[in-house]
Formats: structure tokens, sequence, C-alpha cells
């Protein structure tokens, strides 16, 4: 981070993700705040201020004013808090804020978190709620939807680089297999190819296995200058760098609809203010709401050429064991996609990596450097974050 003070994270929870009939958008927040301050050994009187992504709490449950929600039930008033939103990136953009209250010496501990409550609408609600992520007047109106923005970017890709439908199959079957060794996950059945292949069609080419879920979910991490983490934890995770990027909503406006440009800005800069490169990461969660979106992003980020992705994955480098594993908690895909608080949940993953402490299968060896991609909408958000042991 460019600043006085070096961040760190003392530590980092998420819920199971899935469809939580039993709990409403305050338990969610709370069950996340409560495993983190724990973990943490601090008394939620330690946290001077909370920052909480939370895409459409309004359109979803009625609810807004979620900063203040949030630290109502965690028992956090009269703190500062606030709620903050970048779409699918909002939790990407809330710990990227936390960051900067701790580096400007602001406040000592900080609270972000992340919270969704999506699965009380109709499917076709919660396709409609999730349309105001993308441009309204050129995109929404004349009926697109996400599956089908990206059915877009995927069929433009899969011709552009003669990339067979099989990959897109072949990274679900992964992020499944890896969802598998979560219990956190949302879906912990394994799947083939050939399930993937007869799923039932969403958006042509996207299958149903392509997507990523309509989630139930929050995440939340306590953040501290390095050394004031160091007194409450022996592993500090320290935030190299968190950077958020912008690019247009609509697809229409991008210069390569096979590129999300923001992803390339925010990896960029984040490598460049962490002093890496990416040889240098070991572990990667990137934003795959479509299967097709984790083959851009491992190409965005600069992990290989355009095109090239399609030959990582087929070859099963992608794997937890491979040369370069990625969405080792089984991605969006098979771990669930709780909107605003996806961003602070592959924190979480990524403290649990780094930590070694991941479930047996899905741990990656030894790992000392993560890095986190989240996206807002078909790429106007991206957020890239780097951590370290
Ligand atoms: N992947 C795997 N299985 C899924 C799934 C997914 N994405 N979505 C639902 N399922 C499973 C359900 O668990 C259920 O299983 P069961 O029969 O064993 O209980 C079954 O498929 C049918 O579920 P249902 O809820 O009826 O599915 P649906 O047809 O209403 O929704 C999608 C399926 C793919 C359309 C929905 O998950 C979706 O809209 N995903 C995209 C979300 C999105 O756009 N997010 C924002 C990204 S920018």
């Amino acid at each position: 981070m460019p600043n006085k003070r070096e961040v760190a994270i003392i530590s980092a929870a998420a819920t199971k993700c899935g469809e939580h009939w039993d709990k409403g958008i305050k338990d969610l927040a709370w069950e996340a705040g409560v495993k983190a301050v724990d973990e943490a050994g601090i008394s939620g009187k330690d946290i001077e201020y909370l920052v909480v992504g939370n895409m459409s709490g309004g359109m979803f449950v009625g609810q807004e004013h979620i900063g203040a929600l949030v630290a109502d039930f965690l028992g956090l008033n009269p703190i500062p808090s606030l709620r903050v939103e970048a779409a699918c990136a909002s939790g990407g953009i809330a710990f990227s804020q936390g960051c900067l209250a701790v580096a400007s010496g602001l406040y000592d501990i900080v609270a972000v978190g992340g919270v969704e409550k999506m699965t009380d609408v109709e499917p076709e609600q919660a396709t409609s709620v999730l349309s105001g992520a993308m441009d309204f007047e050129w995109e929404a109106y004349f009926g697109a939807t996400f599956p089908g923005l990206y059915a877009l970017m995927a069929k433009r890709y899969m011709y552009e680089y003669n990339v067979k439908i099989e990959t897109l199959a072949n990274v679900a079957v992964k992020n499944h297999f890896h969802g598998s060794l979560n219990p956190l996950a949302h879906f912990r059945n394994r799947i083939t190819v050939e399930e993937a292949l007869i799923s039932p069609m969403v958006a042509d080419p996207l299958r149903k296995y392509d997507c990523s879920p309509v989630s139930d979910g929050a995440a939340v991490a306590i953040l501290a200058p390095l050394e004031i983490a160091k007194k409450y934890t022996d592993t500090p995770i320290i935030v190299k760098a968190s950077v958020p990027a912008s690019d247009t909503l609509s697809l229409l406006k991008r210069r390569d609809i096979c590129t999300i440009d923001a992803t390339v800005y925010a990896a960029n800069k984040a490598f460049q203010l962490a002093h890496m490169e990416r040889k240098d990461i070991d572990a990667v969660e990137v934003h795959d709401c479509f299967t097709i979106a984790e083959l851009l992003a491992i190409e965005d980020l600069g992990f290989c050429k355009k095109g090239e992705a399609s030959k990582m994955v087929n070859e099963g480098q992608t794997y937890v064991g491979g040369k370069f594993p990625v969405n080792m908690d089984g991605g969006l895909k098979a771990s669930g996609h709780p909107v605003g608080a996806t961003g602070v949940k592959q924190i979480a993953e990524l403290v649990k990596q780094l930590r070694g402490e991941a479930e047996r299968g899905r741990q990656v060896n030894g790992a000392e450097v993560g890095l986190a991609h989240n996206v807002g909408g078909s790429g106007g958000t991206a957020v890239v974050t780097i951590l370290s042991r």
C-alpha cells in the first residue's frame, strides 16, 4: 500500500453460502462478524470503524441503511459505519476502503464486511435486481441479463481464440470439485464434463453449470496496522495492495468484449504497489460469475496471454496441486455468489490458504502470496488485492 502504515488482516470469516431460509440479512452479518471477532481475539469495543459491502438490500429484502444496521446488530454503536456499493464488487470495494482507513492513520481496528440475502425473491426477480448493475438504458431496458451479456463475451471469445465448449465445462468441473472439499460452499456436488454439457441452457452457450448461483451469505475481516495486528496474531496477513478500477458499464462501449480493462488496470497497479511479479503468486481467487469469466480473469490479470487460459484449464493446471491453483474454495460457481459479500469471502479464503488452514485436498501447500479478484457487473468495476504471509 502507498501509505505510512502497513495494513494487515487479524482475522477473516465467512458464513456458509446457500439458501438460508431461516436467516435474515442481520443474522448473516452477525454470524460472520461474531466469527471474525472471536477469531481475532478482540472485543467488539475495540472496533473503531465499519465498512459493509452490499449490492441491493433494498431490492432483495426491502432493507437499506445497511452500515448502521450491521453496526447495531454487532453491538458496535456508536462507531461510524457505512455501506458501499459497486454491484458484485461491493465486498472488494469495502475491503479496499477499510484498508485506506487503516493506512491513513485515522483508525486502528477496522471491520470490513459484505452481506447479501438474495433468495427471498423469485428467480426472475433476482435476475431483474442483478440487471440493475448493467447500463439500464442500453442493456437492461432491452431485456439483457447477466447470463446473456457473459454469453456474448463467451461466444466472441470462443470464436476469436478457437476455444471449445468443453473448456468452459472443465472450469465448472474443477470448481465443483474444489467446492466439494469446502464445508462453506453452496454446492458440494462433483460434476462431470458430460453433465455440464447437458445441463439446462441458460443463455447460449452458457448452461446452468456455467453460472454462479443465487446465494445468501456474509463475510467479515478485521484489519489493523501490522504492528497492532501482531499483538493479536502470530500470523498477520499483510495487505500488499488493494486496488479498485472502473470501466464502462455497457459492453457496447468496450474496446474489446473479451477483455475486462478494469481488471487489467487494477492488476498492473496492484503488482506495481506490491513490488511483486506474477510469478510470486501462489494461489488465486478470481471472479468466475460465469465460467467464461474465469478464463478472462486469468488472462486479464496477466498470468498468461489472451487466448491461452484454456490451455491451462484443459491441462488441469488450475486444480489445487496443479501449477497454478485457481478458486480453491470452488469459486463463485460452486462456493456461491452472495453478490455484496463475495469480495470479502474471497479474502477470507485467501487468509485461510496463507495460514495453511484450508481443508485437506484444497490447501495450496506452502502458499505465501495470494491474489483476489472481484468484479462488479460485466466489468464496470474490478478490485485486485494481493496478500502475503
Ligand atoms: N449451478 C449449479 N446448480 C444450480 C445452479 C447453478 N448456478 N443454480 C441452481 N442450481 C440447482 C439448484 O440447487 C437446484 O437443484 P435441486 O433440483 O437438486 O434442488 C436446481 O439446480 C434447480 O434450481 P433452480 O433454483 O430452479 O434454478 P434456476 O433455473 O431458477 O436458476 C440459474 C439457475 C443458473 C438461472 C441461476 O442460478 C442464475 O440466475 N445464476 C446467475 C446469477 C447471476 O447472474 N449472478 C450475477 C452474476 S454477474
